[in-house]
């Protein structure tokens, strides 16, 4: 999840059993163009892996390109994303804008499979939007080009985060295919979890907001019955992951977000949030103090 999953959040959740990590999406464009925070994206643990790079881009030439540069970073897979939702990113005809063009993404796919020795996957929404639900289309162009994985989140571009997310999608899905599928959509508790795999039959399950400020949901314990002491611990060590790769700085804003997510919880429910962020670090409630708001 860009903003979210950096390798500092990704190492926490990988300790906690998540199986895959996937990097940020990339902007292919961003590679070619050599912006340097494109290093942060890709940097990752060895005990992270299998580690894939997810990419973005509308042009299979670009994306070929941008591949062959990101392939000496020697991540386990490549991810395509086929589903983001962002106007900057889906208007250009890149992320869910793909949807729209199936034999576009035959190419794109077909391209970097031949290209790379690598496993080739990508993650794709629905469709467009409800009058042009393609996902039995897409999934098998996906299978027929040669990918070894897919990831389906249960909504259409047009729904961005609206409405619950449609599991029966990504079970038509699963029957439509032979290659591995992982559901993805609104799988918030440990009951979820269980209720996509019997509702689907899908052979994994992608965790993205859920994940932010509860990592522990990757080892199916309920963040609920934690102590008061164990999410601080928590705060203290992913705080302290988070400095050592950004630096404090850029660190003290980047954080904030994960601490607000962390102390979402009703064990902290009746406490002053500065009160708590002192008691996580010291150093923290001092960059906040200092942020804008
Ligand atoms: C802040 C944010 C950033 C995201 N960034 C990405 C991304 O970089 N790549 C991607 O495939 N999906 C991204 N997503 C979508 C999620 O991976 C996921 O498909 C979606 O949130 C639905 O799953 P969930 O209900 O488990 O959150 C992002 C979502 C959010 C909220």
């Amino acid at each position: 999840m860009d903003g979210f999953s950096d390798q500092p959040f990704r190492t926490i959740c990988r300790q906690f059993g998540s199986a895959i990590s996937y990097t940020e999406f990339i902007n292919t464009t961003d590679v070619l163009q050599k912006h340097p925070y494109i290093l942060k994206r890709i940097a990752f643990q060895e005990t992270e892996r299998p580690v894939g790079f997810q990419i973005y881009g509308n042009s299979t030439d670009e994306i070929i390109k941008a591949a062959e540069i990101l392939d000496d970073y020697s991540p386990d897979f490549f991810d395509l994303n086929l589903g983001c939702s962002e106007r900057h990113v889906a208007s250009r005809g890149a992320g869910s804008g793909l949807l729209r063009f199936p034999e576009k993404i035959r190419e794109i796919m077909t391209a970097l499979v031949t290209h790379f020795h690598i496993p080739i996957t990508a993650k794709f929404r629905i469709g467009w939007d409800k009058t042009s639900l393609n996902y039995i289309e897409i999934a098998k162009i996906l299978e027929d080009s040669g990918a070894s994985m897919i990831a389906v989140h249960g909504r259409t571009r047009d729904q961005r985060w609206r409405e619950p997310a449609l599991w029966q999608p990504i079970e038509a899905v699963k029957n439509a295919v032979s290659i591995p599928v992982i559901g993805n959509g609104d799988v918030r508790t440990i009951e979820d979890i269980n209720e996509m795999f019997e509702q689907t039959g899908c052979d994994g399950i992608m965790i993205g907001r859920a994940a932010i400020g509860n990592p522990w949901i990757f080892s199916r314990i309920n963040k609920n019955e934690l102590s008061q002491t164990e999410i601080l611990e928590m705060i203290s060590k992913h705080w302290k992951n988070v400095e050592d790769f950004y630096g404090r700085e850029k660190a003290l804003v980047l954080f904030r977000k994960h601490l607000k997510s962390y102390l979402s919880t009703p064990q902290f429910a009746d406490l002053e949030l500065k009160q708590l962020i002192s008691a996580a670090d010291p150093i923290i409630a001092l960059g906040i103090e200092n942020q804008p708001s």
